[in-house]
């Protein structure tokens, strides 16, 4: 292209974007405008009013025994409820905050973590999916049901990264990398925010817990964190920032203390890297209570105290606790709290009320006839089903047993969670807890004839009715078996110290193997779960999670074959308890491999895990090439690796090709690998494709012990492959 025609083209793409940029300005200055005009009528009372949230409906914390604060919405002493839904129920509070002074619209959140009446797979469950199309759709899925149920706010993603499945809420988020996190995370804030949050199909997100919630110190929540800033940096940081380069409207402050500071009134997280380093204009609410809770920190005297540190922090909403409602005025009265940190944290709040549209229509969200239309839709339940099917995982496929035939007429089904709607929703339901499409539900209505038996007691976990189970199993041409914990075992306050599938669980499946008959085993859980002897004597193993409405359609599409599983595993599965806190990413230490014991080993355990993180079967085999990598002469490209991935099997089906790097000598400890790329393919049987990673500073760079982002000439290894473990290589020279 001649230099003449590229400067015109150029031109006209700024000349194009010019409007646009100009037309945010001008909002933002009508905005400006509008809310610096409102704040000058406001009383210091009625500022503090939109500092404060307050819980109707059920309880997502400790009640504390609570009375209900909804009448002082309408004396404008309230900005912000939770757990309200409903276009009816939530216009009753909007036209009490109407009656007030100044008539300041409410903000109404509600953890619509996986879907709110249409259910979506857990967090951890979509992010197995690999597909941040598939994660985003489910989220603006999830956006879409709440804004038709007057919602504007969901306190989700939890973008938490955690190495320690003994923690009930690594259901909750993305697993246990950083990377990955990152991207899910800026996916999620994506479908969830769209472009525009007046638009009465978006709702605002929450970027949460900050930080470092998903590191409790022996996987028990609530518990301390503490690590150095460069592991801060580097392994739970990243997924927070990215959230806050999408564009999160909302943090949230988390219940642990970080480096010795409660989150909630922790200056570095909320105020200095939050908002001065990385720009966050948005605002920060607090977790359930988690301002008062300083005070069981022995961080704060009394609640005062707690108020007082925790505006100072930067925490701009406190959420049910009444820290600010009863101590902020009589601070500023005081002196002890400048107007100026007030101010900020109300402007926060009203810049959001004001991009929501509230302003203009207090009601927008308040439309029957819209949640009618939206909610529950087909359009939900299709999307349900396509993220659902996505992120099963087949962990073993023995003598190609699966997919199954449709020659298949009498399945021997066994376990109550095949049956159980509650169970197959997964924790942090919204409200469509008793929707699913259980596991028995879909193969009845495939027309097979099933013969059900218990098997176990879903509470106790013993094994019940063997004989008869037995009995079932010889009679039938397939076994099926939904293994596993309960959907409650998973979530928040679920640590858990054993992570095991109960013996005697596993002892069924055993004797259900012995009778010869094909026995497929189907994983229902909330996080990594140990389950050796299964593992190694059932043929056929899928880790379904807990995939929600649309559940039993979606495993019986993987089942028969209507969908290839193309899931990897987000997080490792351990071997033995002892193993966690478990991550793909450890470091070489200075004893990796030396001989006669003297290495970082166990002498009565194993110290591989049962699965590596990235691992995932399909129904069809995939070959790599030896990874090239070539120099770029791209501006901030550094060189890019190729692999050419090959379908050799007899079924068209998607892999997730993984690059993984080794910085090999830096000038702090470096982990042997770090996931930095990966790309979900479709080939057809016998396709090959060419994927392509570039290399540029987000690939090769870290941050040093004060945080600073670095990258350091040297020697590089990029790997290539199916999961973490199984992986071919390339040097590299920077
Ligand atoms: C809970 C959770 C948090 C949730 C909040 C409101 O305790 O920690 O993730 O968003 O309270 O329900």
């Amino acid at each position: 292209m001649k230099k003449q025609t590229i400067i015109t083209f150029i031109l006209a793409i700024i000349a194009f974007s010019l409007p646009s940029a100009n037309a945010t300005k001008k909002q933002d200055k009508e905005m400006d405008r509008f809310i610096s005009s409102l704040m000058k009528r406001m009383t210091l009372e009625e500022k503090i009013g939109q500092l404060s949230q307050c819980s109707e409906g059920y309880a997502t914390g400790p009640d504390n025994s609570r009375i209900s604060r909804a009448p002082l919405v309408s004396e404008g002493k309230i900005g912000s409820m939770l757990n309200v839904s409903g276009a009816t129920e939530t216009r009753k509070f909007q036209e009490a905050a109407m009656q007030s002074r100044l008539g300041i619209p409410l903000i109404f959140g509600m953890d619509v973590i996986h879907g709110f009446r249409t259910g979506f797979p857990i967090p951890l469950g979509e992010a197995a999916s690999f597909d941040l199309d598939a994660i985003e759709m489910s989220a603006r899925c999830s956006a879409r049901e709440a804004a038709a149920a007057g919602l504007h706010w969901t306190f989700a993603p939890m973008v938490d990264v955690s190495w320690d499945a003994r923690w009930g809420r690594v259901m909750e988020g993305a697993g246990e990398d950083p990377f990955y996190g990152a991207k899910v995370a800026a996916a999620r804030v994506r479908g969830l925010q769209g472009d525009n949050l007046a638009d009465t199909a978006t709702i605002m997100a929450c970027i949460k817990h900050f930080g470092g919630y998903g590191a409790p110190m022996a996987g028990k929540d609530y518990n301390s964190v503490d690590m150095s800033m460069g592991q801060f940096a580097n392994f739970y940081m990243p997924p927070y920032k990215a959230g806050a380069d999408a564009g999160a409207a909302t943090f949230m402050s988390a219940f642990n203390d970080f480096n010795n500071i409660p989150c909630t009134g922790n200056t570095f997280l909320l105020r200095d890297l939050l908002k001065n380093k990385w720009g966050f204009d948005g605002f920060v609410v607090s977790d359930w209570g988690s301002v008062e809770e300083m005070i069981n920190h022995r961080y704060a005297a009394d609640h005062a105290d707690a108020a007082l540190k925790a505006i100072t922090a930067g925490l701009d909403m406190e959420m049910v606790s009444e820290c600010y409602t009863d101590n902020l005025a009589r601070l500023v009265k005081d002196g002890k709290v400048s107007m100026k940190l007030i101010d900020d944290a109300v402007r926060r709040i009203l810049e959001q009320k004001y991009r929501l549209g509230l302003f203009d229509d207090p009601y927008r969200y308040c439309d029957e006839n819209r949640e009618k239309e939206i909610i529950n839709s087909r359009q939900s339940h299709d999307e349900a089903r396509h993220v659902a099917q996505r992120s099963i995982v087949l962990l073993k496929n023995q003598y190609d047993i699966l997919p199954l035939s449709t020659d298949i007429r009498k399945v021997a089904l066994v376990g109550p969670l095949a049956k159980s709607q509650r169970d197959m929703c997964g924790s942090w339901t919204c409200a469509y807890t008793n929707t699913a499409v259980t596991l028995y539900d879909a193969l009845k209505s495939r027309g097979l004839e099933v013969d059900y038996n218990d098997g176990y007691d879903i509470d106790s976990n013993n094994i019940s009715n063997l004989g008869q189970t037995l009995a079932s199993a010889r009679n039938a041409d397939v076994v099926i078996v939904a293994m596993g914990e309960r959907a409650s075992d998973t979530g928040e306050m679920a640590s858990k110290g054993d992570i095991s599938i109960s013996a005697d669980q596993q002892r069924l499946v055993s004797e259900l193997v012995k009778t010869g008959k094909p026995v497929i085993v189907l994983l229902m859980c909330g996080r990594p779960v140990i389950f050796n002897q299964v593992r190694e004597e059932a043929p056929a193993i899928l880790c379904t999670w807990w995939l929600g409405t649309e559940a039993g359609n979606a495993i019986c599409d993987v089942l028969w074959g209507d969908y290839n599983p193309s899931g990897k595993l987000p997080v490792s599965f351990p071997a033995h308890n002892g193993q966690l806190p478990l991550n793909y990413q450890y470091k070489s230490t200075g004893r990796p491999t030396a001989k006669g014991g003297w290495c970082t080993t166990y002498r009565d355990i194993p110290t591989a895990p049962a699965y590596p993180f990235g691992y995932g079967l399909s129904y069809t085999t995939f070959s790599y090439s030896e990874p090239n990598v070539t120099p770029s002469a791209k501006p901030g490209e550094y060189a890019v690796v190729t692999v050419d991935v090959t379908n050799t099997g007899k079924r068209p089906g998607e892999e997730v090709v993984q690059l993984y790097v080794r910085d090999e000598v830096a000038s702090v400890t470096r982990p042997i690998k770090e996931l930095k790329g990966f790309e979900k393919i479709a080939l057809a049987p016998g396709e090959t494709r060419t994927v392509t990673f570039p290399i540029t500073d987000a690939q090769l760079g870290f941050y040093d012990n004060d945080m600073k982002y670095r990258v350091e000439k040297g020697d590089f290894t990029f790997m290539v492959g199916t999961d973490s473990s199984s992986l071919k290589s390339v040097k590299f020279t920077l």
